[in-house]
């Protein structure tokens, strides 16, 4: 009898240690392993299981770099009661193959002259396609976004229907299609956070309101939305931990207000697989903001988003009536990157 009711499905095409990492973290947020609980040890698991101990050590890594559970030196494993210093994954080994030098400036990604073959083959293609005639579909192209749908739940954890999914120029550029539909009300946005979103909100004509980077949300009163990077804070680098995010997300529906998850790079986790998206634990509240600007290019001018159903045909029809899309040829361009991986 194992001492928790995890299934596990050995034919199954997911590894065994994100199906334990899953149903451990389905029994924490479904209350039956109440916070403060202790776990057993990766050894008892792994026996009761019947898996290797890595599998049960991978699982338990994983939760722990989420901040679903916490360790207490010396004295095993428990679901995390509060604070972000669960979220703290374990130190990453330089390997000899990185370069010496790397540019640290906030906000710029290494672009790989390595990947100028992909970047070529991906225009070439454009170049051999005729545009639409007239002005395309404002929500984007329809096999980007089946290629975005497909790639959020697989790497975010975040079920969506193509038809849930709008192409946007960026991380701003989706906020402000936002705005543009939220009730009247200030932003909350994290502080220190994002400085973009920051003059976004301001020159929508919106209040802006600190909420303090780090700390439980608690309340959102008056605010028509919350401006979030919980998978790696701007700029501190936290990882929002579990019990501040289900805390956030009470916040959010006792006050009403909408949260927009930035999910700008997630895409970048070595140690674990990818936190996955707040907009995972409740799709009705939660916007879903993404962005190629970290893995590809800022200059690239490309996004993703997944509104709150309430809001997906407001979005929409204003975006329509704006003829408010993104070029073509980079969308074109796009789905061809993703498609060679
Ligand atoms: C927190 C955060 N979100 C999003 C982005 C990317 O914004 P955009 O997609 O508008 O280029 C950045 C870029 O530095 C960022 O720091």
């Amino acid at each position: 009898m194992p001492n928790l009711p995890v299934v596990l499905d050995r034919t199954a095409a997911d590894p065994l240690h994100r199906q334990l990492s899953a149903g451990v973290r389905d029994l924490v947020v479904d209350g039956v392993l109440p916070r403060g609980a202790r776990l057993p040890s990766s050894r008892a698991l792994a026996a009761d299981l019947g898996v290797s101990r890595s599998v049960a050590e991978q699982a338990y890594d994983q939760l722990l770099a989420e901040g679903w559970l916490d360790t207490r030196r010396g004295s095993g494993t428990y679901v995390a009661t509060a604070g972000h210093a669960t979220a703290t994954a374990p130190p990453r080994r330089l390997t000899p193959a990185e370069p010496p030098l790397v540019r640290l400036d906030a906000g710029t990604p290494w672009i790989d002259p390595r990947h100028g073959a992909g970047w070529r083959r991906a225009w070439r293609e454009v170049s051999a396609a005729t545009p639409p005639r007239g002005y395309d579909d404002a929500r984007g192209l329809t096999e980007l976004r089946a290629a975005l749908a497909e790639r959020i739940g697989r790497t975010r954890g975040l079920r969506v229907d193509p038809e849930e999914v709008l192409v946007t120029g960026g991380t701003t550029d989706g906020l402000r299609h936002l705005l543009d539909v939220l009730p009247p009300g200030s932003v909350a946005l994290e502080d220190p956070g994002y400085r973009a979103a920051v003059e976004t909100v301001r020159s929508a004509g919106r209040d802006v309101v600190d909420l303090p980077a780090g700390r439980p949300v608690t309340d959102l009163g008056g605010s028509a939305a919350a401006y979030v990077t919980p998978a790696h804070q701007h700029p501190l680098g936290l990882v929002m931990p579990a019990p501040d995010r289900l805390t956030l997300l009470a916040s959010a529906r006792a006050a009403g207000t909408v949260v927009v998850e930035d999910d700008y790079d997630s895409e970048f986790r070595y140690d674990v697989a990818p936190v996955p998206a707040l907009a995972a634990l409740d799709r009705r509240r939660v916007a879903y903001v993404g962005t190629a600007s970290k893995s590809v290019a800022p200059s690239l001018r490309l996004g993703w988003m997944v509104p709150p159903p309430d809001l997906l045909d407001a979005v929409c029809r204003r975006r329509s009536a704006r003829h408010d899309g993104v070029s073509w040829p980079v969308q074109r361009a796009f789905v061809a990157l993703l498609r060679d991986g």
